[in-house]
């Protein structure tokens, strides 16, 4: 059934010349049979630079939207419209007029999980593995960092010569990996090394022997010589790993991280929006014009 669903996604996505983008989150099959698998930054660079017509983003909105308003001219479909981070409503318009208004030189910086709206307010946009570098080239000392303040707090620790103002959001994913589940699991396995992703709680991060986007994660994973890795990040990241290094060891703490919203992009879905073209992303022009500045900071800063 899986390789018959897999066939016909295979042969419509040829004869429509669409491309499929995946988040290293979504289940396996679903990594299996995208063009593209990634991080969320490599994602954005390549729906970017897309040259299909249409582009099937197997992800959360925000990816979707962010594709889209980088890519107008195509049109962006994702598997299943209710697949939404949570975290990317996490504050409040008001809340950035309001610093904006007690700082003269305030940056606001945008992680990317973010909706569009929210975008439009910032300065520029960031993810996991370009944050630091990219905070770090910023003229302001002041900076209102938006949506995650876990990533906030580990950006503020890595870059000590910025005023880094916090934000009261977080992915309930990560925030909700516990040290105590981390620490079982050192117990057992102490040989393995700790690869977090700096959406968790600093608790976490201070367990850990290395902190990165899930990209960077799966890349030191095969880089290192070790053979047992302790994975604090959603368990979507196994698939890659385990096919990257089939004789290595990957554990997660026992409260699997798991993503709903990641999860809701099933086989079936994709399928279904090949054969329909439904759940097309719409982005106002003036809305989408907005966003895109600060997008396309981001590439320019990350480069
Ligand atoms: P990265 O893919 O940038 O590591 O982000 C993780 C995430 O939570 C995406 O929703
Ligand atoms: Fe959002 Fe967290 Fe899910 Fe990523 S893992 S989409 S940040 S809720």
């Amino acid at each position: 059934m899986e390789d018959q669903i897999k066939q016909q996604i295979r042969k419509l996505k040829d004869e429509k010349n669409a491309v499929i983008l995946a988040h290293y989150y979504v289940p396996d099959e679903v990594q299996d049979i995208a063009d593209y698998v990634g991080d969320s930054f490599y994602l954005a660079k390549i729906a970017k630079q897309s040259a299909a017509d249409i582009i099937i983003f197997c992800g959360v909105s925000f990816m979707g939207e962010s594709a889209k308003i980088l890519n107008p001219e195509k049109k962006v479909l994702m598997p299943d419209r209710t697949a939404d981070c949570p975290m990317a409503h996490m504050v409040a318009p008001g809340k950035i007029e309001e610093m904006r208004k007690a700082y003269d030189d305030l940056a606001v910086v945008c992680y990317i999980n973010s909706t569009a709206e929210l975008k439009s307010m910032s300065d520029v946009c960031v993810t996991s593995s370009n944050a630091i570098r990219i905070v770090r080239s910023l003229p302001n000392k002041n900076i209102f960092f938006i949506p995650d303040r876990h990533l906030g707090h580990y950006i503020a620790e890595q870059v000590p010569e910025k005023h880094i103002i916090l934000n009261d959001g977080c992915c309930p994913v990560h925030a909700s990996i516990r040290v105590d589940e981390l620490k079982d699991e050192k117990r057992r396995h102490p040989k393995a090394l700790v690869l977090s992703h700096p959406e968790c709680d600093s608790d976490i991060l201070l367990l850990s022997d290395y902190i990165g986007s899930t990209a960077e994660i799966i890349a030191y994973a095969k880089g290192s010589a070790a053979e047992e890795f302790i994975i604090c990040t959603e368990d979507g990241v196994a698939f890659r790993l385990k096919a990257d290094d089939p004789n290595k060891r990957f554990y997660f703490p026992r409260t699997r991280p798991c993503c709903p919203d990641m999860k809701r992009n099933t086989l079936e879905k994709l399928l279904h929006v090949l054969q329909t073209e439904e759940n097309e992303i719409e982005v106002s022009e003036e809305l989408r014009t907005r966003a895109l500045a600060p997008l396309d900071r981001m590439l320019e800063l990350a480069r």
